[in-house]
């Protein structure tokens, strides 16, 4: 007979485990989101999310530079606007508040890449992704006017000197109008990472106070996907790579982990990115300030789950942090 198998036996030395271990993260992986708010001198800590702050763009360089010793190849923004209105026009202003992140962030340190978040949420009165209206008798974000809009704010992005831009919003056709749009005003270089299958999640909660973006009234469920649905989010990502998406996103990772897997089996050819988003940060900055767990084993625990999932590239908060835990 055979002899007794022992998988333990890869276990026992130190460097053994090393060598034969399957995922590794580093910091390469991360992408940092940074909220970015009007006036100046301002740094607001974000209550519920311990360690993140609203910082003005003339105190993004020193962060900036922080953030680029750490080895972080990348920030996402997400703007806090001085006015908003009921179509967020500061998203595509010039004078933006995105547009001058960018502007500071590339004057700094112009090799870091800026990613910037294309949706309304953050600059309309009223919280919702796009424009709303009530033609059908309920009211809801009109779709194909809200792609007229995003294409002028991803314009305006690129304009401004963004490296990728990353729209959110989960209208239909997103995708095919940005790409137009880019490649119709000399941005034929500038690639897309789209959040593919965004779900509507409870876990965004921290984030719609540090972006102050809750939708006034009613939810997002008419636009963002319903967490019970799978199958669909092939969906979603298929007309993504079909419109000519360069980069697919799920959202959020860790209750969807099988979404992440289920989409690098689909589209193994396209990178992938996981967002980690801020519930999902805050669950664990919480227990781990109520001494209930050890935040860095299961912060780096959550991530490496993440990227065994399939994601190549992770969004989260977690990116100084990790950085730091990784290097040590
Ligand atoms: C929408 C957007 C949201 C997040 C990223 N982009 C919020 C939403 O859809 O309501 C959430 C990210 C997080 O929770 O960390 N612009």
């Amino acid at each position: 007979m055979f002899p007794i198998v022992r998988p333990r036996r890869l276990r026992r030395h130190p460097r053994l485990r090393d060598l034969v271990r399957e995922t590794s993260l580093s910091p390469n992986d991360f992408i940092l989101p940074l909220f970015v708010r009007h006036g100046v001198n301002q740094d607001i800590p974000i209550q519920s999310m311990p360690g993140h702050r609203q910082l003005s763009v003339d105190r993004l360089p020193a962060e900036i530079k922080e953030i680029e010793s750490l080895g972080i190849p990348a920030v996402i923004l997400f703007g806090i606007p001085e006015h908003k209105d009921a179509v967020g026009s500061d998203a595509y202003s010039d004078d933006g508040i995105i547009q001058q992140a960018i502007r500071a962030i590339k004057d700094v340190s112009p090799d870091l890449l800026v990613i910037t978040d294309v949706c309304f949420c953050e600059f309309t009165d009223h919280g919702h992704c796009g424009i709303l209206n009530d033609d059908t008798g309920i009211v809801d974000v009109d779709n194909d006017a809200t792609l007229e809009i995003l294409q002028k704010e991803a314009i305006s992005h690129a304009e401004a000197g963004a490296d990728m831009i990353a729209p959110s919003g989960m209208i239909d056709g997103m995708i095919e109008a940005l790409r137009t749009a880019l490649d119709e005003n000399g941005f034929e270089h500038l690639p897309i990472m789209s959040y593919a299958a965004k779900y509507c999640s409870a876990f965004y909660g921290p984030f719609r106070d540090a972006a102050e973006s809750s939708p006034q009234s009613g939810n997002r469920m008419t636009y963002q996907m319903d967490p019970a649905n799978g199958n669909e989010a092939l969906r979603e990502v298929e007309l993504d790579v079909l419109e000519g998406a360069d980069i697919l996103m799920v959202k959020p990772a860790l209750s969807y982990l099988d979404i992440i897997r289920r989409v690098k089996e689909a589209h193994p050819e396209l990178p992938l990115a996981a967002y980690n988003v801020s519930g999902e940060y805050s669950m664990v900055k919480a227990a781990a300030a109520n001494g209930w767990i050890d935040e860095q084993r299961v912060a780096l625990e959550i991530l490496t789950s993440i990227k065994r999932a399939g994601a190549d590239i992770i969004i989260t908060y977690f990116a100084k942090d990790a950085a730091r835990w990784l290097s040590e």
